[in-house]
């Protein structure tokens, strides 16, 4: 309840985006708070934008100390913690072999129980579910070629998998499910992992999830799923759209540093493209452009703004003064990353205020539901897991 209060009593401070707005809405009501982000270090900045509770100097403003209480979740328990075999991480990244280890191990499975996985990619989780609890695992995937992959991966290690081409938003999902399925999925995104979650409820199947990207939904605003959820956004006025719903999962791994170092030029270069827009087109108003996949930036700050002015129909006169611009574009780039700190301080509370809304609905449907994280953060953000079951 008090997380539903603090998100909607702080809504017009993380809801806007510092991309848009050379001057934020809620800087009218705060100047000093905006002063102060915009004094910050790069080191400073850097600290917060890792670790947005501790030491936070917006704790003058915002209610840092309760945020980071609500959402310190405990770290699910772990079956005894045997080191899977080396030779099992064949064909799997080192990142996600981590991740798969970590999840297997908090897996409360119950013999006699069908695992059946959900977007399963090439089965790697399921692989190694199938092999470690000596249980056939049923995998679901929509693209062929990720089933026909993870087959051949199973059957050349002798793995009883059953790697099965499904949508799993298509009806018929729902009457392969057993009493006594186990639903899993390690990150399936918003729609997909929601449909595992009604299945599961509706059925009272045991569920492990792990799950990811919210705002992959076809619905524009979001609808809590859990009865409680619904009352206490209306109680407290908390109304999430699409948008909203991607800031709680933004906070990526760190990336190496050629990534780093161009995605922060594609950044300023954006944002010194917006500031030109404006004043070409005397409009002061942010003008979206479409994103350019990694790689594809041009050479040059003047190369981006021909694309991107041809992207927008808008004629760039002879004589601009191209280095001003794309100074302008950095200064703008610093102090976004410095107003963001807002909105990072709210990231992980509205994921943990989203997982919560997930967990509440399988209890309301009768299920015991336990809510916690399923490895350490520098693995991956989204390291947050639902376990559900029958109760005992
Ligand atoms: C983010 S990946 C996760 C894969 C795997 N669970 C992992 O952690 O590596 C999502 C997977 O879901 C699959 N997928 C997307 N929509 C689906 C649908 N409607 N039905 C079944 N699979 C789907 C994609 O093809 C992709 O393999």
């Amino acid at each position: 309840m008090h997380l539903t209060h603090l998100l909607a009593r702080w809504q017009p401070l993380w809801r806007p985006l510092p991309f848009q707005h050379p001057v934020l809405p809620w800087e009218a009501d705060y100047p000093e708070l905006g002063a102060m982000l915009r004094s910050l270090t790069d080191e400073d900045c850097a600290r917060l934008e890792d670790d947005p509770f501790t030491d936070s100097p917006l704790a003058r403003w915002l209610p840092v100390e309760a945020l980071a209480e609500l959402v310190t979740l405990p770290a699910l328990s772990a079956r005894n913690a045997t080191k899977l075999p080396e030779a099992w991480c064949q064909h799997v990244g080192g990142r996600k072999w981590q991740q798969i280890e970590a999840f297997a191990e908090r897996l409360a499975f119950i013999p006699g129980q069908k695992l059946v996985e959900w977007c399963a990619g090439k089965g790697h989780l399921s692989r190694t579910l199938a092999r470690l609890l000596e249980s056939e695992v049923s995998a679901l995937e929509w693209q062929q070629a990720l089933c026909d992959q993870g087959q051949a991966l199973a059957e050349r290690q002798g793995v009883a998998l059953r790697m099965c081409r499904q949508d799993v938003l298509a009806p018929e999902v729902a009457d392969a499910l057993k009493p006594d399925s186990h639903l899993m999925a390690l990150h399936a995104c918003g729609d997909l992992h929601v449909r595992l979650l009604e299945l599961a409820a509706e059925r009272g199947s045991a569920v492990t999830l792990a799950p990811c990207c919210y705002q992959r939904t076809t619905a524009e605003h979001y609808r809590p799923l859990s009865r409680e959820g619904r009352r206490l956004c209306e109680r407290f006025g908390l109304s999430l759209s699409r948008e909203d719903l991607a800031l709680a999962v933004q906070e990526t791994v760190t990336a190496p540093r050629n990534v780093r170092l161009n995605r922060q030029k594609a950044s300023a270069w954006r944002l010194g493209f917006d500031e030109l827009q404006r004043e070409l087109r005397g409009l002061d108003a942010y003008l979206p452009v479409p994103s350019l996949a990694y790689g594809a930036l041009p050479s040059s700050f003047e190369g981006f703004c021909h694309w991107a002015a041809d992207r927008k129909a808008i004629t760039l006169p002879d004589g601009i003064d191209w280095a001003r611009h794309e100074q302008a574009g950095w200064r703008r780039h610093g102090e976004v990353a410095r107003l963001e700190l807002v909105r990072h301080l709210f990231r992980r509370p509205l994921e943990v205020w989203l997982a919560r809304d997930r967990a509440r609905m399988l209890e309301e449907a009768g299920l015991a539901v336990e809510l916690g994280t399923f490895c350490k953060r520098s693995l991956t953000p989204r390291n947050l897991m639902l376990r559900a079951r029958a109760p005992a």
